[in-house]
């Protein structure tokens, strides 16, 4: 006589719980509509590497998006446009997304998976590297939530802008902060040093309030959360 439980060690059936238990809430809070599965879809198509957020984590944006009153939202790393689609959809119709992506051939991307999901007439792709085009950005302020998620080694950088181009009451969210647990180690490289670093100033910021979720890859990785305190 076999069933699931007597094949499976315990670690496995509790990985496999939570999995059930990301699987019902996505399917109940999170549910991806033909335009965020055509984003999925033709990101998998073209090659792109599968790094996209989360169905939970794009719905946790909205949640953030909603709670400050975003009209105005920066994303730094667009990939094929799949969080900027949750992030635009959070937006009143005349809100404003600008997301800013390096890679041209993942821009062209975005700006096709936005036309799909109905958002580009809020939302919009900026090529180049983020520190050169951040600078630019100082005439539109300020943006009511800031979506960090590209190279890692200039977090802390990203952070130091985001904080300029905020307002009290602003959220600033960052995408890989936990990392298996390498955050809270001695940094192996660059990109982890960068990580390490943004946690200690978010951690220890007057000016912020912040705490990381652990919440995809198995609870291996997830957001940091920051409001800008009044
Ligand atoms: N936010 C996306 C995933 C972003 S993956 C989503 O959840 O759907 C990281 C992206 O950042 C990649 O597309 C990469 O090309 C881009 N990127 C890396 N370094 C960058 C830089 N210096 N400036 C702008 N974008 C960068
Ligand atoms: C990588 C980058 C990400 O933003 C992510 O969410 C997962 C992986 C990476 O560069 O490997
Ligand atoms: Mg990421």
């Amino acid at each position: 006589m076999t069933n699931d439980s007597s094949e499976l060690s315990a670690l496995q059936q509790q990985a496999k719980i939570r999995q059930q238990i990301e699987a019902a809430i996505t399917h109940q809070f999170a549910a991806e509509d033909a335009g965020l599965k055509y984003a999925l879809t033709t990101a998998k198509q073209a090659g792109l590497p599968a790094i996209q957020i989360s169905p939970i984590q794009g719905k946790l944006l909205q949640l953030l998006a909603v709670s400050c009153n975003a009209q105005k939202i920066l994303e730094i790393g667009s990939l094929g446009g799949y969080s900027g689609i949750w992030l635009a959809r959070a937006l009143p119709p005349n809100g404003r997304l600008i997301t800013l992506e390096i890679n041209p051939s993942h821009a062209r991307l975005a700006r096709d998976t936005f036309t799909r999901a109905g958002v580009s007439d809020r939302a919009e792709v900026r090529v180049g590297k983020a520190l050169d085009l951040l600078p630019e950005l100082e005439d539109e302020v300020p943006f009511d939530l800031v979506f960090i998620d590209a190279d890692k080694t200039p977090y802390p950088q990203y952070l130091e802008w985001a904080l300029r181009l905020t307002r009290p009451g602003s959220i600033i969210v960052s995408d890989n902060c936990i990392r298996s647990g390498k955050a809270f180690e001695e940094p192996a490289d660059e990109g982890m040093a960068g990580i390490v670093e943004y946690n200690k100033r978010i951690a220890s910021d007057p000016r912020l309030m912040s705490l990381l979720l652990a919440m995809d890859d198995d609870y291996t990785d997830g957001f940091a959360i920051s409001v800008v305190k009044h």
